[in-house]
């Protein structure tokens, strides 16, 4: 490869890596904190925290971040189908970093591990799976009993 290859490839990869990086980042901002309520061990999620206003269009998200104070880490809460949920805590089981929402996976940004929605590892070096949390439901709430 000669010298103009060279930095022609260079190029390519640095436009490549900033593209993604400008990716990672309006992900990032697309996590959201639900507004909940703290009542006899249940975190209880409103499920229109689950729908966002957007140029006057109602759009679902896949999935809101909730902080507790019994928690060091937040807890993710998935919508997996109709009244289909799971939760949970973004620990990763490797070392304990705090684990980043991506769609529908949680990525280690530690050492790479990767977890499903449903909190099962898919990606090592982690080898057990999340810390998940009993939810109930009713026509308006979700219950996380904790
Ligand atoms: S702490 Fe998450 S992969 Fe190591």
């Amino acid at each position: 490869m000669d010298r103009k290859e060279f930095l022609k490839k260079c190029g390519f990869a640095c436009l490549g890596g900033s593209t993604m990086m400008a990716l990672l980042q309006s992900c990032a901002s697309s996590n959201y904190f639900a507004k909940t309520i703290l009542s006899n061990n249940q975190i209880i999620i409103p499920k229109s925290e689950f729908l966002e206003i957007k140029n006057n269009q109602t759009i679902s998200r896949k999935y809101v971040l909730i902080k507790n104070a019994k928690f060091s880490f937040p807890i993710v809460v998935y919508s997996i189908a109709e009244n289909v949920y799971s939760a949970l805590l973004m620990e990763c089981t490797h070392k304990g970093c705090e684990l980043q929402a991506a769609g529908i996976y949680l990525v280690c940004p530690c050492h790479g591990s990767e977890f499903t929605n449903l909190g099962i590892v898919q990606n090592p070096p982690a080898e057990e799976n999340l810390k998940t949390f009993e939810i109930t439901t009713d026509h308006e709430n979700i219950y996380l009993h904790i």
